[in-house]
């Protein structure tokens, strides 16, 4: 598949669709820091300059100090970006849901509102978007509703939301992306970035988004991450779990505890996925750090399911 594919090729066109597209008017792009939005925003940067406008959206739901990384890694690169609190917005609209789609639809709801205040007060009517094949071919299956697919499900976003979006990714593959990624020296920090889903943790929390359950998942998530930091994997991370489990208190008395799953699987193209062969040791050492920094969990579990039949992602 590699010698199909010509990045450079590629993001030369890509940046002539955007300018063709935009001309001289701003477009936003919201940028999470995953390799999609980072290949999207450095396009959009490379084919409008300053009037594109990188806006990262801290929804809450993001890892512990991603939101201070990611816009220090591109406001480095010139690009223009704006960091927005909107974490009780998202949180108060994920508010006493526990259906996962509903959970989705809430989110994409209150992504697409956010923004189109935010392009609103900035005076753009180009919204870039990193959609990637994957997330269409799913949404439109029915699998799951990604966040960022609107008009392949029959979404309007001009008529909805008053602005008109920009895919330039929507015809690639995940190991596409990287290789473009590569090809415009965008950080290795950024292109080996483990994939992370538009909705963030509130997708690993089963049952009920609650600031205080945030908390546990993203406390396990980083001590997952560290853990496997040095193996090769396509996405390692943790789940909360909305039933509870039996475990004993420091004094030998019960305590009924929250259950973390660690899901750690590989993959190329998150079509399909295989639990990852990790070592006992490792999974010993993240059971371990997770109860000790986490006194409300009384069992970490290991995910051992293939895609299919599973998804990568709980919800
Ligand atoms: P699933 O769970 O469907 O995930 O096997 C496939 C890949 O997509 C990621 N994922 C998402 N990415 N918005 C995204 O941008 C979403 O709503 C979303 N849901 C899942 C998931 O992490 C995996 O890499």
């Amino acid at each position: 598949m590699r010698r199909d594919f010509d990045p450079q090729k590629f993001i030369d066109d890509a940046i002539l669709k955007i300018r063709h597209e935009v001309g001289n008017q701003k477009a936003v792009v919201a940028l999470s820091g995953g390799v999609d939005s980072s290949v999207t925003a450095e396009l959009g940067h490379r084919a409008l300059g300053n009037n594109l406008i990188a806006v990262f959206l801290d929804d809450g739901l993001m890892r512990e100090g991603e939101p201070e990384s990611v816009v220090r890694i591109f406001r480095e690169r010139g690009l223009n970006v704006q960091l927005r609190d909107v974490r009780e917005i998202f949180l108060n609209a994920l508010k006493g849901i526990v259906n996962p789609e509903d959970k989705r639809k809430a989110f994409r709801a209150t992504f697409y509102k956010v923004l189109a205040d935010i392009l609103k007060e900035v005076g753009a009517k180009f919204l870039l978007q990193g959609t990637i094949a994957a997330d269409v071919v799913e949404t439109v299956k029915g699998v799951k509703t990604q966040h960022n697919v609107l008009s392949q499900i029959g979404i309007d976003p001009i008529k909805e939301y008053g602005y008109k979006v920009i895919e330039p990714l929507s015809s690639l593959y995940k190991h596409q992306v990287r290789m473009v990624a590569e090809a415009l020296k965008l950080p290795r920090a950024i292109v080996e970035r483990r994939p992370f889903p538009g909705p963030g943790l509130s997708v690993r929390v089963i049952g009920e988004v609650t600031a205080e359950r945030l908390e546990i998942v993203r406390r396990a998530t980083k001590i997952v991450e560290e853990e496997t930091s040095h193996i090769s994997c396509f996405q390692a991370f943790a789940v909360l779990m909305q039933d509870k489990a039996t475990g004993l208190s420091q004094d030998g008395g019960r305590k009924y505890g929250e259950i973390i799953v660690v899901r750690i699987v590989d993959s190329t193209d998150a079509m399909t996925a295989e639990p990852s062969r990790i070592s006992w040791d490792i999974l010993e050492r993240i059971s371990r750090r997770i109860t000790e920094a986490i006194p409300s969990v009384t069992r970490v579990l290991y995910d051992i399911t293939s895609k299919p039949p599973a998804t990568i992602e709980f919800e």
